[in-house]
């Protein structure tokens, strides 16, 4: 049995309609952009393996960093003994992020992040006596796939099947000129019972990489803070240089309570989630009163491995060439954006920082569902490049170390597209 064989006899993949996907395709080696496969076969990762990727696949200074630490201290637990790796990322970390945020909370991966997040400011509030347990997101967001960011992701074909055990949060269209105002009533008329309001700082990404303006946003995180409303800034994709600047909340005058972080935070090697959060949500947990403590931990929380793989991540990410690969993604995003952008099988082109997305016109709705994502997945495919469109909306989202040419090529390739499709 070849390895395709063995792995369709014992493996389910994640989003995945095992009846009707085209077999998965067996990868043996990764070098910056690319992916090789058993027969040797190159593949551009123009999607970052799932949005992870920053510094190219198996970068060997990562590697190294990893390499020492497995054989220094692999794994120890994390309620009543701490270790250097962890530590200092947490030093590090907030020395980069809005200078409210005061601690760091480990956990495993994006949707724990935001499971951590949630259950702060829930508790926040049960901890001073005053409970509320209303949360305010954007629709079409996502936040994870365990229930309680499930629950502060938009309604969807992700979460209908568990719709009636997801807790009720008020959702609201993503801010703009037009609508601010009315949020910010909204928000004001049912201010005692908001705990928070959770979003993807500028950009929802698996929403279909819809884009908004920050003034909106740091609007309506004003108006949250005046309204004693806490904010969380999911910044699990946007995080590490994605939307161009080191993070998201960057473009913003307002700092957000609480920020969730993964994906990059590790340059996509190691799992690893952070919750970070103001010292005012710290101390509303601290008490004689042991019912107080916040109740939550992964048996890997703050893994070592996964510590020094992001702090070699934050070694090469502070490193200048990568804003100026950053930048000169974005500028050659932006000059490919102009080229196709009245493309009339294009309804819509947009940008934020090293993510370009191609809305193709259908006739229909923008679906996830829409019968073109396959035709475009395996067209790129076959052409050695890893795209893969939420729906009709196809979307580059690189690693920064990806080469002019390789852009190149991808944008070659997209027109090529346009023209059959
Ligand atoms: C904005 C955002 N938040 C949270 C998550 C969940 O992260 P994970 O897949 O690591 O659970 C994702 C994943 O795509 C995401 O894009």
């Amino acid at each position: 049995m070849n390895l395709v064989e063995r792995d369709l006899k014992v493996i389910w993949h994640p989003y995945t309609q095992m009846q009707t996907a085209a077999p998965p395709i067996p990868i043996v080696k990764g070098e910056g952009s690319v992916l090789f496969d058993e027969n040797g076969d190159a593949y551009i990762d123009a999607v970052s393996s799932w949005w992870v990727n920053i510094h190219g696949h198996s970068h060997p200074y990562i590697a190294q960093k990893v390499a020492e630490q497995l054989l220094k201290l692999e794994h120890v637990i994390f309620a009543g003994f701490t270790h250097e790796g962890a530590v200092e990322l947490a030093e590090r970390l907030l020395a980069i992020l809005p200078n409210n945020q005061s601690k760091v909370f480990y956990s495993d991966n994006g949707s724990t992040a935001i499971e951590v997040a949630i259950k702060m400011c829930l508790q926040y509030w049960h901890n001073q006596g005053a409970p509320r347990t209303k949360i305010l997101a954007l629709k079409n967001a996502y936040h994870g796939d365990t229930f309680g960011a499930m629950a502060v992701s938009g309604r969807s074909a992700f979460t209908n099947v568990f719709e009636s055990l997801l807790f009720e949060v008020e959702f609201i269209d993503l801010p703009n000129k037009d609508n601010i105002e009315s949020i910010k009533s909204q928000v004001s008329s049912i201010k005692t019972e908001l705990a928070c309001f959770i979003f993807e700082p500028l950009l929802q990404g698996s929403g279909g990489m819809l884009m908004y303006e920050a003034q909106y946003l740091d609007q309506l995180m004003a108006h949250c803070r005046g309204e004693n409303v806490l904010t969380i800034a999911d910044e699990v994709l946007t995080g590490f240089g994605r939307t161009g600047k080191r993070f998201a909340c960057d473009h913003l005058q307002q700092q957000p309570d609480i920020m969730c972080f993964s994906k990059g935070l590790t340059g996509g090697t190691m799992a690893l989630g952070v919750t970070t959060c103001t010292q005012a949500i710290y101390d509303a947990f601290l008490s004689d009163d042991k019912l107080k403590t916040l109740f939550h931990g992964h048996s890997f929380t703050a893994n070592p491995i996964a510590c020094a793989s992001a702090l070699a991540n934050m070694d090469l990410f502070l490193m200048p060439e990568t804003m100026d690969n950053i930048q000169r993604i974005e500028e050659r995003h932006s000059r490919f954006a102009l080229k196709i952008g009245h493309h009339p099988k294009l309804k819509e082109v947009r940008q934020t920082g090293t993510i370009i997305a191609m809305e193709w016109e259908t006739g229909g709705q923008t679906s996830y569902f829409s019968n073109l994502r396959d035709k475009l997945y395996q067209y790129f495919l076959s052409k050695g490049i890893i795209l893969r469109p939420l729906g009709n909306v196809l979307y580059i989202l690189p690693p920064y170390c990806i080469s002019n040419e390789q852009l190149d090529y991808i944008y070659t390739e997209i027109e090529a597209a346009l023209e059959i499709f």
